[in-house]
This record gives structure tokens, sequence and C-alpha cells, in this order.
């Protein structure tokens, strides 16, 4: 399903960003361009990080565990 239409992104596309480490919006919004044109598809991006138990900001779901001693953001896992 097309979360997205501005940039035509699906939820398997936000899904398959996610399991390849994306953990926060912002990241979601940079790698994808979700919510950057018209901002409707906000909610529904939430959704989805939600169902996928990634969305500590808005919607409550705790993120996911994360090394304690060296958190990294996903730019910098994927630089390493
Ligand atoms: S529908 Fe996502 S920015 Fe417009």
């Amino acid at each position: 399903m097309i979360v997205c239409v501005c940039k035509s992104v699906s939820d398997r596309k936000i899904r398959a960003a996610i399991a390849d480490g994306i953990d926060t919006f912002d990241e979601l919004q940079f790698e994808l361009g979700v919510a950057m044109c018209c901002g409707k598809c906000e909610e529904s991006v939430h959704d989805v990080m939600a169902q996928s138990g990634v969305c500590a900001s808005r919607c409550g779901v705790t993120e996911r565990e994360r090394p304690q001693a060296a958190p990294m953001t996903f730019y910098e896992r994927r630089a390493a």
C-alpha cells in the first residue's frame, strides 16, 4: 500500500528501511523523503513505524533495544 503519495513510498519500503536499521522518523524522512511535500502521510508513516515497533517519539512504543555503551545513528552504522 502506498503510504506517501507525493514520493511514492509504500509501507513495504518503509518496513524494509526499518529492517535495514532506520529507527527514527527523521531518518525515514531523509532516506525516503516521506512527509517532505504535503505532509499528509506523516501519521500513516508513524503508524507503520509503530507496527514495526520503532516509534518512541510520538506513539509511545518503545524503541528497539540498542547497545547502551555505544549508541549509534543509522548513518554511523551504515558508515561502519
Ligand atoms: S503524501 Fe507524503 S508528503 Fe505528501
